[in-house]
This record gives structure tokens, C-alpha cells and sequence, in this order.
């Protein structure tokens, strides 16, 4: 007996079939992220990988910022645009590279209800549009640009980020995606990535924030491992200064281990 074909079109989802094309081909794209997310954990959201810069977590909350930012500014415009969703966004800054902070302290459900809430007010306020109106450019403060460019821009976004979900979905049990890694840099610092406290010598909390800067393996600290630092426990990069040089290889320690415990 012959399989099942699959039939593999685009129906309008719209008034008008090419904006209705336009924003089938989003939840198209939408259904293929989710398909990546099936089987994620709750702790496996803010795990770092040298698969990607961001966790899981992170990327998805930045696909849904972005979303609502070209909608909000780019497509409805400060005459058009409601309040900004600012319970299901309440972090819109981003760092000096341009990226979402890490994201923590998120269940998948709260990640997957934002994307949707997010999802819907762009379909209410695209569905309606006239195809006319779809193609007219909006003069905005940063560029002008037409409602059918952003809808191509996000499928992009979408599809790029979903390829680093992949891979860190991919990257799972290979060894190098444990919730916190600690990189060992050649006379250099330890790197530390990953949702970390660090006790002082009474067990009190330091102030993480101008400590943690990112990276392209994502958002990290630096702990001295030279000594000489000026702000222990953290790097100042006066190991630049001291000369320091030591370039330890994990094939090296073998199975000696500290005996004390301070
Ligand atoms: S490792 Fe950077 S100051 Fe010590």
C-alpha cells in the first residue's frame, strides 16, 4: 500500500491570500521550532554548550523579543503600537553586543505561553491588514520598511535560532553541556559560564553584575588563577602584568586530588 503523502502548501490564514500566505509561512516555521523543543527539560534551558553563544532559555525569550519589536516599533509605530507587553517582556535591553542577557529562572511553559502571546498579537494585527498596507514602508526613527519585510526578516531570525536549538539539543550528553562550565585559560584566568554564585570567605553572596560580561560562548565571569589579582576571587588581568604561565591539559591531573579541605 502506497504512504500517506504529505502535502506540503501554504493556505492563506488571512483576509487577503498573500498576507495570509505570508503569515501561514510564520506558523509554519513557529511549528518547527516547537517540534526542537519536544523533549526539553526544565534544567535544560540554561545550560551553556560551546554548541551555541545563548542557552535554550535565552534564545527563546530573544526570538520573542524580537518579534514584538519589530511589531511594536517597526510595523504599528508609536501611533499605532498598544502599551508595551511588558509582563510577557519585562527585559528589553540587551548588551554592548547586541544580545539578551541571560535568561534564567524560566520554565518551558512560561517560554512557550510568551512566544504564543507574542505570536497572537502579531497575527491580530497582521490578519486584518490589506495587502496594499502590507507593502507600504513606515518611515521609523532607524529605517523605513514595509510589514512584508519584517514577516522575512522573523522567518530568518526564527530559522537561524532554531538551527542553535538544534544544536545545543544535539550537543546533549556529549560531555559539554553541564549547567556550569568552568574553562581553564591558557595563563590566564578560569572562565566560569553558567548561572553561578560565589560565596566569600563567610558564605555571603558577591555582587555578580559588573563581573559577568559575554562572550561568544555566552555570558561568564573571570576567577583569578594567577594570584596576583587586585580583586579577588576575580581576574583584573594582572596575570597580563605578572607573566603568569600555566597551561594545564585534563589528560595531565590524572587522579590526584586535593587532601584538605580549605
Ligand atoms: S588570573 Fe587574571 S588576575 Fe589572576
Amino acid at each position: 500500500m502506497e504512504a500517506e503523502r504529505e502535502i506540503l502548501t501554504l493556505e492563506p490564514i488571512a483576509g487577503d491570500p498573500e498576507v495570509g500566505r505570508w503569515l501561514a509561512a510564520m506558523q509554519d516555521a513557529r511549528r518547527d521550532t516547537l517540534r526542537e523543543l519536544v523533549d526539553i527539560a526544565d534544567d535544560e534551558l540554561e545550560r551553556m554548550s560551546e554548541a551555541a553563544a545563548s542557552s535554550i532559555g535565552t534564545l527563546l525569550y530573544h526570538i520573542a523579543l524580537e518579534e514584538a519589536d519589530w511589531l511594536f516599533v517597526d510595523i504599528l509605530g508609536p501611533e499605532a503600537a498598544p502599551p508595551w507587553p511588558r509582563t510577557l517582556l519585562p527585559r528589553r535591553d540587551l548588551d554592548t553586543d547586541g544580545r539578551v542577557p541571560p535568561i534564567t529562572g524560566v520554565t518551558l511553559r512560561e517560554h512557550l505561553d510568551r512566544l504564543e502571546a507574542i505570536r497572537t498579537l502579531l497575527l491580530d494585527h497582521l490578519g486584518p491588514m490589506p495587502v496594499e498596507d502590507f507593502h507600504r514602508l513606515r518611515r521609523r526613527e532607524r529605517r523605513d520598511v514595509s510589514p512584508a519585510w519584517v514577516l522575512h526578516h522573523l522567518l530568518q531570525h526564527e530559522a537561524e535560532h532554531r538551527a542553535q536549538i538544534a544544536m545545543l539539543r544535539a550537543a546533549r550528553g556529549s560531555g559539554s553541556e553541564a549547567a556550569v562550565q568552568i574553562h581553564v585559560r591558557p595563563d590566564g584566568s578560569y572562565k566560569v559560564y553558567g548561572p553561578v554564585q560565589v560565596l566569600d570567605v563567610d558564605g555571603r553572596a558577591f555582587d555578580l553584575t559588573s563581573q559577568r560580561k559575554v562572550d561568544p560562548l555566552g555570558a561568564r565571569i573571570k576567577l583569578c588563577r594567577c594570584g596576583a589579582s587586585a580583586t579577588m576571587p576575580f581576574c583584573d588581568d594582572s596575570h597580563v602584568d605578572t607573566g603568569f604561565h600555566s597551561v594545564p591539559h585534563a589528560d595531565e591531573i590524572g587522579g590526584r586530588s586535593s587532601r584538605s579541605d580549605v
